[in-house]
């Protein structure tokens, strides 16, 4: 039987800009404890892709018809055995083969205090206009496992940001930014402690 490394591997799913990519990419080569083996995205101009170039890291996009339909893609990451999928900005539904491949393995980040403010059609800045709408006092992020329906996986870590009424969708954005920098990595290593394996 092979062997798994003793690194663990990361697998990242992204759909935009990155930043978030990018955070967990240098957090881990920092540390070395886990690394990030590749990125992936469904969007050909995506600035991931940029950033991953930059940073050395090997990044693919990829089509409907790899995700949904041939499975091709989810092969791909089958063989990079990764100890983690993550989400970091990931906007497609994940389909069902991917969940029952990794039951516990794929992890989401939502720029909001689910349930609140989750669901299809709610991401990036539609989430902190929504907010901003509402006039509530507090926003955060939530890292949740992923299941079959959009942001509705068991919630793993909450964390929580004050709001004025001066706040803007922007400023709210920058904060929730600012939340997912601090502790999506560390949650991610957390989590790979427990896995343990
Ligand atoms: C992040 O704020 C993430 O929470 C959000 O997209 C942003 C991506 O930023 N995800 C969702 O809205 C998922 N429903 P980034 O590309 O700079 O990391």
């Amino acid at each position: 039987m092979q062997e798994k490394p003793l690194v663990k591997q990361l697998v990242i799913l992204a759909s935009g800009s990155g930043s978030n990519a990018e955070n967990i990419i240098t957090y881990f080569e920092e540390r070395k404890t886990a690394k990030v083996v590749a990125v992936f995205t469904n969007k050909r101009t995506a600035a991931v892709l940029d950033r991953c170039a930059r940073l050395g890291i090997p990044a693919y996009s990829f089509n409907k018809e790899a995700f949904t339909g041939s499975n091709s893609l989810l092969q791909v990451i089958k063989g990079l055995s990764p100890d983690l999928i993550i989400l970091a900005g990931f906007l497609w539904k994940i389909p069902q083969d991917f969940i029952q491949a990794f039951p516990k393995e794929i992890i989401n980040i939502h720029p909001a205090l689910l349930p609140k403010y989750g669901g299809k059609g709610m991401y990036g800045s539609r989430v902190h206009e929504a907010v901003k709408e509402n006039g509530e006092e507090e926003t955060g992020i939530t890292i949740h496992h992923v299941n079959e329906n959009y942001d509705e996986g068991s919630i793993i870590f909450q964390a929580k940001t004050p709001l004025t009424q001066d706040d803007t969708p922007d400023s709210i954005a920058q904060k929730v930014h600012q939340l997912e920098y601090e502790h999506f990595p560390r949650v991610i290593e957390k989590l790979l402690q427990r896995h343990g394996n």
